[in-house]
């Protein structure tokens, strides 16, 4: 991985914090309230892929008494790289600085964004990372770190990819970093559009650092992961690395 070798790294511009919703109505309020108190200057998007719950009207109604929320509202539920797609585009189009990328249900603590900014002026993009020395989960059952760290260490050693939390879904992303990475060509629907998108900062050589993050399982609604999202996860990383394989050695470059 690039280690930014003395680069300089410009001022960071605003930050834009894409929280992305599908049935999160007992969360959205605590969620954004917690960002905004943790990083007043930031600014709040919610994607929401009209949750059957209500959360987009509640997310309108903190917009209304707030300017710096907005809403995203999306026609069904795509997935999560769908709506962090539809979101880096608003942010961009609307002249972030910095995008963030944070879940709903309070498992990325909204107070250890600063930390993950700070890293970010001296790097292209801050991954929290719940597998690095410092890291940790609580209250994540067994089955389910099982199922996060052999994902994390399969797609790592398969892509090789020098990132030990690769799945991991509390980013910070300069605006620049992200025009860098062929937004475009990412068609990853589930989970593996984290997979993706690391995958794609390093190979573009991007100086990608790893901050130890806390995640606290959810105490609220439901995990939208299911078995679909992971068959997406292991036939895309698979493929991809089988690609990258073959493509060296019949010495063609792939996309
Ligand atoms: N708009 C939209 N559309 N949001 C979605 C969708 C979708 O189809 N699916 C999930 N989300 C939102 C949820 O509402 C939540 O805010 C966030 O995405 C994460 O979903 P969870 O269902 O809480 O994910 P998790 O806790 O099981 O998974 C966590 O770990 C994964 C593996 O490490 C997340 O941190 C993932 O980002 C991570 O890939
Ligand atoms: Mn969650």
């Amino acid at each position: 991985m690039n280690d930014g070798g003395g680069r300089q790294f410009g001022p960071l511009g605003t930050a834009l914090v894409i929280i992305p919703t599908y049935n999160e109505a007992e969360n959205i309020k605590s969620i954004v309230g917690r960002v905004r108190a943790s990083v007043p200057e930031a600014h709040v998007l919610v994607a929401d892929d009209n949750s059957p719950d209500g959360t987009g009207k509640l997310a309108d109604e903190l917009a209304s008494a707030d300017d710096q929320v907005q809403v995203l509202h999306r026609q069904g539920k795509e997935g999560l790289g769908a709506a962090y797609l539809a979101g880096f585009r608003w942010g961009l189009e609307h002249g972030y600085g910095v995008l963030v990328e944070m879940d709903a249900d309070g498992s990325h603590q909204p107070e250890e964004l600063p930390r993950l900014l700070t890293a970010l002026k001296g790097s292209d993009l801050v991954l929290g990372s719940r597998w690095v020395p410092g890291g940790r989960v609580v209250n994540w059952p067994k089955s389910r770190e099982f199922l996060s760290r052999g994902g994390s260490t399969y797609s790592r050693l398969l892509l090789d990819v020098p990132i030990r939390d690769v799945t991991g879904g509390f980013r910070a992303f300069r605006r620049e970093t992200l025009e860098g990475l062929g937004l475009g060509e990412v068609s990853s629907q589930g989970y593996c559009f984290q997979v993706d998108l690391a995958r794609r900062a390093v190979r573009a050589g991007y100086h990608v650092v790893e901050v130890p993050i806390t995640f606290v399982e959810r105490e609220l609604g439901d995990s939208k992961m299911s078995r679909d999202i992971v068959v997406e996860a292991l036939w895309r990383v698979t493929a991809w690395g089988v690609g990258e394989r073959v493509g060296r050695v019949i010495g063609r470059k792939q996309p």
